[in-house]
């Protein structure tokens, strides 16, 4: 299977359709990027990298980061974690209070926004934001084998001053006591880790112990068991893509985690890890196009996990 050409042939045909899909504008950084982009990145098992488009472009993972946060967490907190968030699929979007008020404000899930704000005061764990973010960035940094990856501040305050949603969703969650933290403590937090900013490539190598059994193939470093890998593959194919999950698991068959700045991390078990990138989301907050492009790739690759 030539895995180049099949990427270089799905850039090509999605590029009449670049500019698709609206960026995100609640938080005005995002809303200044350029829409008509589009970035794909397959790292494989054993070691090869492939690329096309504007896979070297970094951009703003957002929520993909709750995959990496829910693994630190997992980390510290073990299956404890779970009498604080629940690993159902929520059928609601990402930034949904209405559950919270009848389950306890016990978040449905770690990938939607309710969620990942409890998973990330388990995070934080009695530290500063800053050493929080500093272990966060560290982790990636291990994860992706690569030390420059950074946090885009400019982001990260810009949705500070907008994310009225997020900020109602923390205090609402204190109120029932599963945020232990100061409301400004967690989102400060939360807020620097979806502004980690990455590329394609930086992306598809973080991702890659999910694609095999837990352990980076590139560095040979133990990140989780194959077990917990298996597991965050389950949440990410069942809760990733909000109220989207069901239609990505029918279209495309991967476990995969979507941010509002464009960027999905996808998993194939035992075969690669793939991210791709491009600005346009669809209705429920999901890159369009880059939807389009794992739908295309499962099914010339035969990648599908059923
Ligand atoms: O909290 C927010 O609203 C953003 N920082 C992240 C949301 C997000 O990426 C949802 N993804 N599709």
């Amino acid at each position: 299977m030539d895995l180049q050409a099949i990427i270089d042939d799905i850039t090509a045909e999605l590029s009449p359709r670049l500019g698709e899909g609206n960026v995100a504008d609640y938080i005005p950084e995002l809303a200044k990027i350029d829409p008509k982009q589009f970035g794909i990145a397959i790292t494989t098992v054993d070691g090869n990298t492939y690329q096309a488009g504007n896979a070297g472009t970094a951009f703003s993972v957002q929520s993909i980061s709750k995959v990496f946060m829910l693994t630190l967490a997992l980390g510290k907190a073990g299956e404890s974690m779970w009498k604080r968030v629940g690993r159902e699929p929520s059928g609601s979007a990402f930034n949904s209070i209405v559950q919270l008020e009848h389950e306890n404000g016990i978040p449905r899930n770690p990938f939607i926004n309710a969620g990942a704000i409890v998973v990330t005061d388990m995070v934080l764990a009695g530290h500063q934001p800053r050493e929080a973010i500093g272990e966060f960035l560290r982790f990636i940094h291990y994860l992706a084998n690569d030390d420059t990856i950074s946090i885009d501040r400019r982001v990260a305050k810009s949705e500070q001053k907008t994310g009225f949603r997020n900020i109602a969703l923390a205090n609402f969650m204190r109120g029932f006591d599963n945020i232990k933290h100061p409301v400004e403590m967690v989102l400060g937090t939360y807020f620097h880790q979806c502004a980690l900013s990455m590329n394609c490539v930086q992306l598809a190598n973080a991702g890659l112990f999910l694609a095999n059994r837990g352990t980076n193939p590139l560095t040979g470093f133990s990140v989780v068991s194959a077990r917990r890998a298996r597991r965050i593959n389950a949440l990410m194919l069942t809760c990733g893509h909000y109220d989207g999950s069901g239609e990505f698991a029918y279209r495309v068959g991967l476990p995969g985690k979507s941010g509002v700045g464009g960027g999905i991390l996808a998993i194939a078990p035992g075969k690669a890890s793939i991210a791709v990138w491009s600005p346009g989301l669809n209705e429920v907050g999901n890159s369009k196009l880059g939807s389009v492009a794992l739908e295309v790739l499962a099914a010339r690759t035969g990648w599908s996990v059923f």
